[in-house]
């Protein structure tokens, strides 16, 4: 699934006392099938606004985001979401929170618990298929959350902050799990991280983005090969180079 985000900004207008801001100015920027594609940069600078409007919950005040050629205005089954604050479906168990999308779609029930249960053990979480959302963990939820998202058969999935609730540990597993998937099945990612070490791990790019109103400041490409290495030196010094980049946008 190929994005292409053409002169998009993004004005929010306060319901109170009609103040506007300014969230997002002129992106452009196209993301190819099968890329992984992180967005960076400081705390409100419109990240999760862009993730938004790319699936289509909200709509640009100007310019166009095309998926497969499509002008986006509206959310589409083709594109998965993995929301920042993971929302589960509070009266379904964990089992039936991972199947709930392909219910929707039509497949058998006990292929999709066969399914979903291999997905859930991946994760340590086997024991707690029948448990409810309020008896997990913040970070059990984000697990679940991403197994239901992997276990659809999307083309694409938007990403945002999806890993920073968990151990390091389970952080690393699901990251070598989530580029797997894309690779194999030649899924599109966009992925919402202010963890650097993670989207250079997992990136074909990386676009930083500048304090609001976001604007592209910076594409970098990550040409290191799979697997990566957290100890090599080009590995760090990328590390390194990116987090100076934001750095100098949160001085200025
Ligand atoms: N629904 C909304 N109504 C009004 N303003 C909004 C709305 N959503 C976002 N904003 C504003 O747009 C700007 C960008 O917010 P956004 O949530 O996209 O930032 P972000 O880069 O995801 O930040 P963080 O890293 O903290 O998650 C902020 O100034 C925010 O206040
Ligand atoms: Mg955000």
């Amino acid at each position: 699934m190929t994005f292409e985000i053409e002169n998009v900004s993004k004005t929010f207008v306060s319901n109170d006392d009609g103040e506007e801001v300014l969230a997002l100015k002129d992106i452009n920027l196209t993301i190819e099938t099968g890329e992984f594609v992180s967005l960076v940069g400081p705390s409100g600078c419109g990240k999760t606004t862009l993730l938004r409007i790319i699936e289509g919950f909200e709509n640009p005040t100007g310019g166009t985001i095309k998926d497969d050629g499509e002008i986006v205005t509206k959310p589409s089954n083709e594109r998965g979401f993995i929301f920042q604050n993971y929302s589960l479906y509070p009266w379904l168990n964990v089992i039936d929170n991972v199947i709930f999308g392909l219910g929707i779609n039509g497949k058998p029930e006990k292929e999709s618990k066969k399914r979903a249960m291999e997905y859930l053990e991946s994760v340590g979480l086997e024991d707690f298929a029948k448990r409810y959302p309020h008896e997990l963990s913040g970070g059990m939820k984000q697990r679940v959350a991403i197994i239901r998202s992997l276990i659809n058969d999307s083309k694409s999935i938007l990403m945002d902050e999806t890993f920073s609730a968990l151990d390091i540990q389970t952080k690393h597993k699901l990251q070598n799990q989530i580029h797997k998937i894309c690779k194999e099945q030649n899924k599109t990612i966009i992925f919402v991280t202010h963890d650097i070490d993670e989207a250079v791990f997992l990136s074909d790019k990386i676009v930083v983005l500048s304090r609001r109103p976001g604007t592209i400041k910076k594409i970098f490409e990550i040409k290191l090969e799979h697997p990566r290495n957290r100890e090599d030196q080009e590995f760090k010094n990328l590390v390194s180079e990116i987090i100076q980049e934001i750095g100098e946008l949160e001085e200025d």
